[in-house]
Order: structure tokens, then sequence, then C-alpha cells
């Protein structure tokens, strides 16, 4: 099993970037795409439906526990409910988390939920997640032990700034991460003007992903990217970039 997460700061890509791996990989083998931001959105790009989230789940198992048909245990409730969260897709699975927090008492089923995402994502040969802007999900350790983290950015300075803060922080909270990764997004090119900055920020490796038009025009038009031509210039350069860091 390989997990690849995706992280950065607000509105640079990792949605687009992370249903464009989930695209290219779930062509060989089935794919669980997490949706780790609580503004559940990753699904748009899949073209899929979430009927519900982990985190509307927990709160409504916390405010309605005789909810639990009888000659059930609390646990097979909670186990048979978590399965009912997966989106099933042809190619692929989705797990949509939701909100985090809420003001009950979790800890109970956030047991079991940890349990359960840990047999659940075993199953699958590649696990994507895609992470709410900022690091949170970092300093909260729900981005832990991942193979690859994908970083992405502008091509600006703050952008560059916050993704070498992301990279700094994986190592400050000692969290297992394989490779880490620099995307500058929507460029053809690293502008010269960030190339001492981006060298600076101890990325194993550093790519770019042109702006792709039919990005463009298909998340316009409310279209799934799964059906985005194969030869769109960012799919290429993914699939160009997961064969360079061999994934
Ligand atoms: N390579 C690209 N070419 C063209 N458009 C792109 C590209 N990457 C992302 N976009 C567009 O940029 C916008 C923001 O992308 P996206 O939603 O993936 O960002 P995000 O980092 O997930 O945002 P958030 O922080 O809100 O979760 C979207 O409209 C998306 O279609
Ligand atoms: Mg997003």
């Amino acid at each position: 099993m390989k997990t690849l997460a995706v992280s950065g700061k607000g509105g640079v890509g990792k949605t687009t970037l992370s249903a464009l791996l989930v695209k290219l990989l779930s062509k060989k083998k089935v794919v669980l795409a997490v949706d780790a931001d609580p503004n559940t959105n990753l699904n748009i790009p899949l073209g899929v439906d979430v009927e519900k989230t982990i985190g509307k789940l927990r709160e409504d198992i916390v405010d309605d526990p005789k909810a639990i048909p009888d000659g059930m245990s609390k646990q097979e409730y909670i186990q048979y409910q978590l399965q009912m969260t997966i989106t099933e897709g042809s190619k692929f699975d989705l797990i949509a988390m939701g909100r985090q927090e809420g003001p009950g008492c979790y800890c109970y089923i956030n047991n079991l939920l940890r349990v359960f995402m840990d047999s659940l994502t075993e199953k699958y040969p590649y696990v994507i997640i895609d992470n709410e802007a900022g690091m949170e999900h970092l300093s909260r350790r729900t981005t832990n032990d991942t193979d690859v983290l994908f970083i992405v950015s502008d091509a600006t300075q703050t952008g560059v700034i916050t993704a070498t803060r992301v990279n700094g922080m994986t190592e400050e909270l000692n969290l297992k991460t394989g490779k880490t990764v620099l995307i500058l997004n929507k460029v053809l090119d690293i502008p010269e003007d960030l190339e001492e900055l981006i060298s600076q920020g101890g990325f194993d490796h550093v790519f770019t992903v042109p702006k792709d038009k039919g990005i463009v025009k298909f998340i316009s038009e409310g279209k799934s990217l799964m059906d985005l031509p194969e030869t769109s210039p960012a799919y290429l350069k993914i699939k160009q970039i997961t064969k360079e860091i061999n994934v």
C-alpha cells in the first residue's frame, strides 16, 4: 500500500491534483481517495456524490445512541455505518472525513475510527489524501505515515514559504514522511526569482504542473476530471512526475 498526501496553502490546486492522481493511478489499481478537507469537495472533480461524511456519522451516533438496532453491538453498528460512508466508484472508492471535532465526547468512536481506517487503507494499493489548506492536519497528526507528501504551491514567495513551513513541520513533528515533493502549480517553468527560496526549502523533488485550459473548462462546466482527455498537459505532467519519483 502506498499513501500519497497532498498539502499546501489555500486555493493552490490540492484538490485538482489529488483528482488527477486518482485518475492516473486508478487506471491500474484500485484507489482509495480520502477527502480530509472538512469542506468536503474532492467528490466534485471525481464526479461522484458523497452521502455521508465520517464527521456527520460521528455526530449522529453521539446525538442518538438509541439508533443502534436491537441485537447489534455498538461496535458492530459503528463498523457497519462506517462501511456505509464509503462511496464506491467504478475505479476508486472515496471516503470523506467531514468535520473532525465537535462538542460531544468522541473518544470511543475516534478509537474505533482509527482501527477502521487502518484496516480499510490496508486493502488498497493506493491511498490518496486531499488535505485542507494549511498545517492543522500535520499538527493534529492526521497526516502521518505517508510515502509521498506533495506540497502544492503557486509561483509566489508566500506559496513557497508556506510550502517550506509544511516541509519543516513534518520534521519538527517527527512525522513519518517518505518523500516531500514541491509542486509549483499553474506554471510551465520555475520563475528565476523563486529558485533560491525553493532550493532552501529542503524538498526531495521539485516539479511544475502547467495551467491547463481543459481543467478550467471541465471545472466551469461541472464535468468530472476523470473524463479529462489523457493528452491534457497537467495530466501528462502528473504521469511523468509519478514515474520519476517511482510511485
Ligand atoms: N493545473 C491547473 N490548471 C488549471 N486550473 C487549475 C489547475 N490546478 C487547479 N486549477 C483550478 O484552480 C482552482 C483551485 O483549485 P483547487 O480547488 O484544486 O485548490 P485547493 O488547493 O484544493 O483549494 P482549497 O485550499 O480551497 O482546498 C480550481 O478552480 C481549479 O480548477
Ligand atoms: Mg481543496
